[in-house]
C-alpha cells in the first residue's frame, strides 16, 4: 500500500487535472471518502463540499438511497449496449423523467455527460431543420458569456472569448449575441434583447436553432439574467421557424430554486416556482424544443446526462428520409447509472427542495450582501442556492488553499468569481461557514495573474 505523499507523487507526475498543467500545480488534496456535505482527506481534513463537486452533487455525497440503488443493481446487470437491446432501469428512467420533466418533453437521448448532451442538442436542431427541408440552416445563435462543456461542438457553442479560443481551428463556427445584460433582480428592458434581433435579423436563413442557459450563464461568469429574455426568445423563436434549446445542467434540479431554471419565466413573478409538472397545468409560457439536462440528474453519483426533444421535434426527424439520430454514446443508457438516476428522481420528488433551496439563498444573501463592502469586491450575485463574490483581483492559490484549510471549506474560484453552489442538503450553519470562507478569501491581497487551474 502506498502512503498518502507516494500517491500525491504519482498524481502530480502520471495525472492530467481539469484545466491544470501536469506538473507544478498548485498542492491538491487526497480524497479518502465523502458523505452528506462533507469530503475527507487522507490526512485528516473535513471539508464542507461547497461547490457540489461541480454542482453534480445535490442530495449530498454517497446518498444511502442512490449508493443503495447502484449496488442492487450491480448484481444483476452493471452494463450491456444500448443499440439492439434495451432494459428496464432506461425505461423506468424515462417514464419517471417524462412525469419530471416540463410537460411536452418527452423524447429522451441518454448521454454519457452534459457536453455530449449539448451535442446531441446541436446536431438534432441541424437535423429537423435538413428534415424541415432546410440543409442550409446549420448553424446556431448561443450567448457571450456562456458555457456548455468542452468537447468540440460544445467548445463552438460558449463564449467565444473564453477559455477555449486556442481551439477554434477545430471548431464549427456559429453566431454570437451579447450577453443578456439585464439582471434577475431588475425589471426586464427590452434594449437587452436588441442584439439577439440584431443576429437572428443578418443570419436567419442559416440559423438551425438558439442556445442558451437559462438565467444563470455558470461556467463562465456565474452571471445571473433577466428572465424576461427567455420569453423574448421563445417568441422569436417561434416567428422565425427556429428551434430553441435550453441547456439545463447547470440550472436544473432546484439549483436556481424552482426545479427548472427556465421556470423562472413561467407565468406571473409571484407563480414562477410553480410545479407545473406535476400540477398538470399547461406551461405553455415557455418552453424550449430541445433540453440537455445532467450533473444533479444522478445526484453526483454516475455520469449521466440527457438531450430531450418535444414530440414536434422528434416527430419531424423520425418521419424524414434520413429518421436515424446519428449518435450513439458506447455507455448510453448505462443502467448503474439509470438506476442512480432514479433513486436521485425519487429524492428530488419526495423532499421539499424548493423550500430548503428557499432557506440556503437566505442565508446566502445575509451573509453575501454585506461583502459589497469589500475593497477588493466588484459585484455580489445570489439566486437560489447559488451565490458569487465577483472579485475585483483574485488572492493567490497559497491564500485560497490557507482560507480552505483554515475554515474547512472547499471552494474552488475560477477567474474573479468566488462562489457556492452547495449540496441542497446544507443546513443553515454551514451556508454560514462557507459564506465566512467566500468572506476571508475576498479579503485577501490580490495575488498575480495565472492561467493555471483557471477555469471551472
Ligand atoms: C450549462 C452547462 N452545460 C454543459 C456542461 C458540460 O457538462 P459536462 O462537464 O458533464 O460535460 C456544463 C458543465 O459545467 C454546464 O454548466
Amino acid at each position: 500500500m502506498k502512503n498518502a505523499s507516494e500517491l500525491l507523487e504519482f498524481d502530480a507526475g502520471h495525472l492530467w487535472h481539469p484545466y491544470a498543467a501536469l506538473r507544478n500545480t498548485p498542492a491538491r488534496f487526497l480524497a479518502r471518502s465523502a458523505q452528506g456535505t462533507t469530503i475527507e482527506t487522507a490526512d485528516g481534513l473535513k471539508l464542507i463540499d461547497a461547490v457540489s463537486s461541480w454542482w453534480c452533487v445535490a442530495h449530498g455525497h454517497n446518498c444511502p438511497e442512490i449508493v443503495e440503488a447502484i449496488r442492487k443493481q450491480s448484481e444483476k446487470m452493471c452494463h450491456v449496449m444500448f443499440g439492439g437491446f434495451t432494459h428496464e432501469p432506461a425505461i423506468e428512467l424515462g417514464e419517471r423523467l417524462v412525469k419530471f420533466l416540463p410537460k411536452g418533453l418527452n423524447k429522451i437521448f441518454y448521454a454519457d455527460s452534459g457536453s455530449i448532451s449539448v451535442e446531441c442538442a446541436a446536431k438534432m436542431a441541424v437535423q429537423y431543420q435538413f428534415a424541415k427541408g432546410h440543409p442550409e440552416k446549420c448553424k446556431l445563435v448561443a450567448l457571450k458569456g456562456g458555457y456548455h462543456g468542452d468537447t468540440a461542438g460544445a467548445m463552438a457553442l460558449s463564449d467565444p472569448d473564453g477559455m477555449h479560443t486556442l481551439f477554434r481551428g477545430i471548431m464549427p463556427q456559429h453566431y454570437f449575441a451579447e450577453r443578456p445584460n439585464c439582471r434577475a433582480d431588475e425589471p426586464w428592458d427590452d434594449r437587452d434583447f436588441a442584439s439577439m434581433e440584431q443576429v437572428v435579423a443578418e443570419h436567419e436563413g442559416e440559423i438551425a436553432a438558439i442556445i442558451c442557459e437559462p438565467v444563470f450563464q455558470g461556467g463562465n461568469g456565474m452571471w445571473l439574467y433577466n428572465a424576461g429574455y427567455l420569453k423574448r426568445l421563445r417568441k422569436l423563436c417561434d416567428e422565425k421557424g427556429i428551434l430553441l434549446i435550453f441547456d439545463e445542467i447547470a440550472a436544473g434540479f432546484y439549483r436556481t430554486g424552482p426545479r427548472w431554471g427556465m421556470e423562472h419565466a413561467w407565468g406571473t413573478p409571484g407563480a414562477a416556482g410553480k410545479d407545473c409538472a406535476n400540477s398538470g397545468e399547461d406551461c405553455a409560457a415557455v418552453l424550449p424544443d430541445i433540453m440537455t439536462i445532467g450533473k444533479a440528474l444522478t445526484g453526483g453519483h454516475m455520469t449521466m446526462a440527457a438531450c430531450v426533444a418535444s414530440e414536434m421535434v422528434a416527430d419531424v426527424i423520425t418521419n424524414s428520409k434520413i429518421s436515424a439520430f446519428m449518435h450513439g454514446p458506447t455507455y448510453m443508457a448505462n443502467p448503474l447509472a439509470c438506476a442512480a438516476a432514479i433513486a436521485s428522481l425519487d429524492l428530488f420528488e419526495n423532499r421539499d427542495y424548493a423550500s430548503r433551496v428557499a432557506a440556503i439563498e437566505k442565508r446566502l444573501r445575509a451573509n453575501l450582501e454585506p461583502l459589497r463592502n469589500l475593497e477588493n469586491a466588484a459585484d455580489v450575485r445570489v439566486l437560489g442556492a447559488i451565490g458569487c463574490l465577483e472579485l475585483k483581483a483574485i488572492p493567490t492559490s497559497d491564500d485560497i488553499l490557507r482560507v480552505i484549510k483554515e475554515t474547512g471549506v472547499w471552494l474552488r474560484p475560477f477567474c474573479n468569481y468566488v462562489y457556492t453552489m452547495p449540496p441542497l442538503i446544507t443546513s443553515e450553519s454551514e451556508v454560514d461557514r462557507i459564506c465566512e470562507a467566500i468572506k476571508m478569501i475576498g479579503q485577501c491581497e490580490p495575488g498575480p495573474v495565472s492561467d493555471d487551474e483557471f477555469h471551472e
